[in-house]
């Protein structure tokens, strides 16, 4: 006999918000989708799917009878107690997160005691609180409010979401906070249940360790560059180490993405707010920020002047296996090269109608190979699975140059050489000459 499931509103269907809406449908929950965005929401209801992510097409097409889109959040509250908010927190100038979607949200619930925001988006430590103020100067004081952060990762966000390493919840001890411990408890996946501002933080704090890691991990790469060693090799000894492990210790061309940068930058100046200077945050972005620019160095070793040289960008979505563009480093990249007098042209094997709206002055191309044929360089930006099978003997034949800058650590430098390439990569010896340049600007 099957238990019956509650309903439950989504609102906002982005990333975050539609993985969430799919995955709580495949557990049997009825769903509705709330969003402002009236063509987002037509599309969904004709079976449209906004984002490009593995495997959520499949899942919404499955469930489609338990979700339900609509732009009027009166629809979510008419059916549902727990409302869970996924609306976009961007960044502002200050660094500071935006959380006027957040507001907008807070200020269309009525009063209410049978209510709950379920709060999914990335907000500062003290907007729970911040969030119940309002509620009581405002009459709706019975509504109440759980922090439930998300961790999925774009490119495996359904898998993240069926899967996860951990739920937390941060609530009050109250109806609301045992309603999402509830809804979570067929993944089985360990609960942290603590208080509101705790929960905030550990999405904070978990972000600003992971980009810290990746920074690090840049930071010895660029020292293997001037000593000789090779970071792949580095990281491999490293990372056996149970303390270390692993994960997050591929060293590249930086980090990018809606929430690593917004999201560090976010708890900076949280910190900074409070009086608190985060000296360690400070370095990994500023470590991020060279990272990109590095490449360009690079280049120049090999070509010298950029002038009219002709530079392919494989990949440019932030990371593979989403159209996430995002903060992504192709856009520093393209706008480095292009001030550098560099002519771009780029492949993206799904994200280029995302890029389209960002990087100007660039030349699409649909395929790699249509990409790196003719230019002087090619640089390896997004590690898309089928850059591995690149017939890199054709990718050198076609070039009118032979350097291939590997930004991802991602082919086997002694593939790439026995194609006739000159490989570089990220803090691995260079076959063709001495340490790589430090970035010094042009
Ligand atoms: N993308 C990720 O990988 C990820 C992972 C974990 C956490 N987060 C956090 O989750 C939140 C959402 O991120 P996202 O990437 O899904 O954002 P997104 O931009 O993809 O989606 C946000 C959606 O909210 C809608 N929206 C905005 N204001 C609204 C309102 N008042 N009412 C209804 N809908 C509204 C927008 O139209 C949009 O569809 C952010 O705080 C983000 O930091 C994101």
């Amino acid at each position: 006999m099957s238990v019956q499931r509650e309903p439950i509103g989504v609102i906002g269907t982005g990333y975050v918000g539609l993985v969430t809406a799919a995955g709580f449908a495949e557990l049997g929950n009825d769903v509705h989708c709330i969003d402002i965005d009236v063509e987002k929401i037509e599309g969904l209801r004709q079976g449209r799917i906004p984002i490009w992510e593995p495997g959520l097409s499949e899942l919404v097409e499955r469930n489609r009878e338990r979700m339900h889109f609509s732009t009027d959040i009166a629809d979510a509250l008419e059916h549902a107690r727990l409302l869970f908010v996924a609306v976009g927190t961007p960044p502002t100038y200050s660094g500071d997160a935006d959380l006027s979607s957040v507001h907008a949200v807070v200020d269309a619930m009525p009063p209410s005691d049978r209510h709950a925001l379920v709060m999914k988006s990335t907000v500062p430590v003290g907007t729970g609180d911040n969030v119940k103020r309002t509620f009581a100067e405002h009459g709706k004081a019975g509504f109440r409010y759980v922090s439930c952060p998300e961790f999925l990762k774009e490119g495996s966000a359904v898998k993240d979401f069926l899967e996860p390493d951990r739920v937390v919840v941060g609530d009050e001890g109250d109806w609301a906070g045992d309603a999402v411990v509830e809804l979570y408890s067929p993944l089985g996946a360990p609960l942290v249940r603590t208080d509101i501002r705790s929960a905030e933080m550990v999405k904070l704090a978990s972000n600003a360790f992971l980009a810290t890691k990746i920074s690090f991990i840049n930071e010895i790469a660029n020292v293997c560059e001037e000593t000789g060693a090779d970071v792949v090799e580095v990281a491999k000894g490293m990372g056996l180490d149970d303390r270390i492990g692993p994960k997050f210790l591929q060293a590249g061309i930086g980090f990018g993405g809606s929430c690593f940068p917004k999201d560090v930058t976010a708890l900076k100046q949280l910190a900074g707010n409070s009086g608190y200077h985060f000296q360690l945050l400070n370095s990994v972005i500023e470590v991020n920020e060279l990272q990109k620019r590095r490449v360009i160095a690079k280049l120049q070793k090999h070509l010298g002047g950029l002038v009219g040289r002709e530079i392919a960008l494989l990949g440019l979505a932030f990371k593979p296996n989403t159209d996430d563009m995002r903060e992504a480093s192709s856009l520093v990249l393209s706008a480095r090269l292009q001030a550098a007098g560099a002519r771009v042209r780029a492949y993206d094997p799904v994200a280029e109608e995302e890029a389209r709206k960002l990087i100007r002055g660039v030349d699409f191309k649909g395929s790699a190979a249509e990409a790196v044929a003719g230019a002087d360089a090619v640089v390896l930006v997004t590690e898309w699975p089928e850059f591995a099978a690149l017939e890199l003997p054709e990718v050198a034949a076609s070039m009118r140059g032979d350097l291939l800058v590997d930004g991802r650590n991602f082919l086997d430098p002694n593939v790439v050489r026995a194609a006739g390439l000159v490989y570089e990569g990220i803090g691995r010896p260079s076959r063709n000459g001495g340490p790589v340049a430090r970035y010094g600007g042009e």
